[in-house]
């Protein structure tokens, strides 16, 4: 049926899951119904990813600007992550699955704090996929913790200006360490980047769905991933390069 080449997948896959409260609405229901049916989205996306053998799977959950949304739909949204760490950690365990967040972690309510810290201690041992959640997450944010951690390394001494360069820089973002995404995919028909791994994805594929997010199933699924190998990545160069240097 789907004939994906599992040479080709994406080592790194990054998704803005959006339309949750779309979905809903289009149903006449409440958005919280929305976002309840979008983490068994998230359940199958990362079953299916870390089964795939995709080796980082990074999903935006929260912005560093969703807190300002109706208290209601923040609350709610905080409780299904505690009880998604909670359903899911033995989950991860079973599948061998690493837990990791990036984000400002000190703005989460302590409650989820701890459930976070918690399932990251849990998997800690765990070498399979990564999967990372974005969590209180900005990219802006996140460059400017990057750009201050360095200057005050330099100030100290720590660093010397002609050791600056991209892969140092890269290790002041919380991403260090997890290779850049191959694939960004945003639901719901949002042409927008929204302020998501700014740095991280200046050579990623990116892929757009109309679909909602609580819509994003099997079929959606591998037809991004059947759209992203049928792509040829040139990362600057021309075609003929390309294919000598494979
Ligand atoms: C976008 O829908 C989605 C979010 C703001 C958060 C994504 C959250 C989940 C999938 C559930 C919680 C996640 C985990 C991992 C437990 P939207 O509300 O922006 O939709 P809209 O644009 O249609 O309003």
């Amino acid at each position: 049926m789907h004939t994906l080449d599992p040479e080709k997948l994406p080592r790194h896959l990054a998704i803005i899951m959006d339309g949750n409260g779309r979905w809903a609405q289009e149903r006449m229901l409440k958005r919280i119904v929305g976002h309840r049916k979008g983490v068994e989205t998230v359940r199958y996306i990362v079953e299916e990813s870390s089964r795939l053998g995709i080796g980082y799977l990074t999903l935006f959950a929260f912005s560093s600007e969703n807190w300002l949304r109706p208290k209601t739909e923040v609350r709610s949204l905080m409780a299904l992550l505690k009880r998604y760490l909670a359903g899911e950690t033995p989950r991860m365990m079973a599948n061998n699955i690493r837990f990791n967040v990036i984000g400002d972690r000190e703005e989460l309510p302590g409650d989820v704090e701890r459930a976070v810290r918690e399932a990251i201690d849990k998997t800690s041992g765990n070498n399979g996929m990564v999967l990372t959640l974005a969590l209180s997450y900005g990219a802006r944010r996140e460059l400017l913790r990057a750009a201050a951690g360095l200057a005050s390394d330099l100030a100290a001494g720590r660093v010397r200006e002609d050791e600056v360069s991209e892969n140092l820089f890269a290790g002041y973002l919380y991403t260090a360490g997890i290779p850049d995404p191959d694939l960004l995919i945003r639901t719901s028909g949002e042409m927008r980047i929204s302020n998501f791994l700014l740095w991280q994805i200046a050579y990623s594929e990116l892929y757009f769905t109309d679909v909602n997010w609580p819509d994003f199933g099997r079929e959606e699924f591998y037809r991004a991933l059947d759209n992203y190998q049928s792509r040829e990545r040139r990362y600057g160069l021309i075609s003929d390069q390309v294919r000598k240097r494979r």
